[in-house]
């Protein structure tokens, strides 16, 4: 399979916050790959914009930094790195105050697509946006793009959407959530609608239960504060899974366009009914000795707060209230320092209406597993015969295809998420960006979540590191008759 890079438009690209830990993880060294690819102009240029003063070189010298430790080895070319870094440039400025706008408003051209990627504090939006328009960079043809979070309620979500729509239409705001970038996510689109063989089963009369599990090894170490005002409510659940479960329980939209992608995915977001506090599970790791015997902190020495009652692990049933999934639960999980590194949707679809062989002791429902991450791929599992004499028995096996086998090297070269968002801003899609109203529905979904165990002065359960979570979890499902999946190391 030949893969298609298709140039976008030249470009200026200013990344405030420039000198952060997003520019240097991801956005940097996401755009180096796609001007190595050939799809950013070498006539583009990405001005990094941040308080520290630093001259054009210094900040050269700091990407390419960034290059060295982030990009693979066998895609850094240094006769490509050194043309990349010519199209950098730097200006120290004050979101707040005045000092470098000037600079900033001379370096940007007109004629050339304009964005600027606001990787800071959403306490700066504001000022960002109005200095922009004050300098005369807020022209029709400029967009921003917005990093999450993005508010941490529905009021604040609020505020900050008309902070930015003072001097930006709706158009050209591009609110990143990176789980919509990843490869596989997409995928969820293309399997669903681009099938004919799912959707007729693809509802309440033939699903039984959607599991949606984003599991992680890591702890918040490092991001403790941040982390800590947060929880894996509002760090993953209002938008990561929020937007997976969309994907898969929304209507076809009636074309692959953003606005009717985004109608059909608010739908799903109304529909959602408020959680009971039964149907929620929220934990907390615990300390513990790593497999080399040393000692792990616990999610409160991560944190730097003893008392610490933010968790790091949840679940939750879901239930969406429409005529296609009346009566079919979804479970979400979601925690930092478990058993694996694992992101998985499963649907398990229903038993047949009739078992013409009986009290078949093998039978198990039938199971699609899209992996989102690692070995993104996708197994069904059907039910066979069992090979050989003794009768007709029943055995399970996976249909199970990882993409990067079945696509070869395009497949094993999946771009990371930012890559492709970075270059869908250009391009000016916002198909895989949030809308402000969806934003602010999945708000209205999670605040009295929220609000419901702060008044309560619910505390999560603890958990070991390494294991799949609170034991308490287990029942959520248990109660139902079911069970999660395996959590796999
Ligand atoms: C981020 C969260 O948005 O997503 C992190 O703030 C989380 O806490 C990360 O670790 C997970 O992203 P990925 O791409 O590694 O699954």
């Amino acid at each position: 399979m030949v893969s298609r890079v298709i140039p976008v438009d030249v470009f200026d690209l200013v990344v405030f916050g420039g000198t952060g830990d997003l520019a240097r993880r991801k956005i940097l060294p996401g755009l180096y790959i796609r001007f190595r690819a050939g799809q950013m102009p070498e006539e583009s240029c990405i001005i990094g914009a941040a308080r520290a003063e630093m001259t054009d070189e210094g900040y050269r010298a700091f990407v390419g930094a960034a290059i060295a430790e982030f990009v693979a080895k066998d895609k850094q070319d240094a006769a490509v790195i050194a043309k990349f870094l010519a199209r950098l440039a730097y200006v120290s400025i004050d979101a707040t105050g005045e000092n470098g706008w000037a600079k900033l408003a001379g370096l940007v051209r007109k004629g050339v697509v304009r964005a600027f990627y606001f990787s800071v504090a959403p306490s700066l939006f504001g000022d960002l946006a109005e200095r922009l328009h004050a300098h005369g960079m807020a022209d029709p043809e400029s967009r921003i793009v917005v990093e999450k979070p993005f508010g941490r309620d529905l009021a604040s979500a609020k505020a900050l959407n008309a902070v930015l729509a003072a001097h930006f239409d709706e158009g050209q705001i591009y609110r990143i959530d990176h789980y919509l970038g990843k490869e596989t996510v997409q995928n969820l689109m293309a399997v669903r609608f681009a099938n004919i063989l799912f959707e007729p089963l693809w509802n309440a009369q033939y699903v039984d239960h959607v599991q949606i599990t984003v599991a992680e090894t890591v702890g918040v170490g490092g991001r403790g504060s941040y982390y800590d005002q947060s929880g894996a409510m509002r760090d993953m659940v209002q938008n990561h899974m929020m937007q997976l479960l969309c994907l898969i329980a929304m209507e076809p939209p009636y074309k692959f366009d953003p606005d009717a992608v985004r109608d059909e995915k608010l739908k799903v977001i109304r529909a959602l009914d408020p959680v009971p506090p039964e149907d929620i599970v929220r934990g907390q790791y615990r300390g513990g000795p790593r497999k080399d015997g040393s000692g792990e902190p616990s999610y409160c020495e991560d944190a730097g707060d003893a008392q610490s009652r933010t968790e790091s692990y949840i679940a939750l049933k879901v239930k969406v209230s429409n005529w296609r999934w009346q009566g079919t639960p979804f479970y979400l999980r979601t925690g930092k320092k478990l058993r694996g590194r694992e992101s998985e949707i499963a649907i398990t679809f229903k038993e047949p209406p009739h078992s013409i062989f009986g009290d078949e002791e093998g039978w198990r429902e039938n199971v699609l597993a899209i992996r989102l991450q690692p070995n993104e791929g996708m197994n069904l599992t059907v039910m066979i015969k069992e090979p050989g004499p003794g009768g007709m028995r029943l055995t399970e096996v996976p249909l199970d295809m990882s993409f990067a086998e079945a696509l070869g090297d395009e497949g094993a070269d999946i771009p990371d998420a930012y890559e492709r968002l970075i270059m869908d801003v250009i391009r000016g899609n916002q198909t895989l960006f949030m809308r402000g109203d969806e934003v602010e529905a999945a708000w209205a979904w999670t605040d009295p979540i929220i609000q419901g165990w702060e008044a309560r002065g619910d505390k999560p359960r603890g958990y070991d590191p390494g294991s799949s979570g609170p034991e308490d979890a287990l029942m959520l499902l248990h109660r139902d008759g079911r069970r999660w999946r395996e959590i796999r190391e």
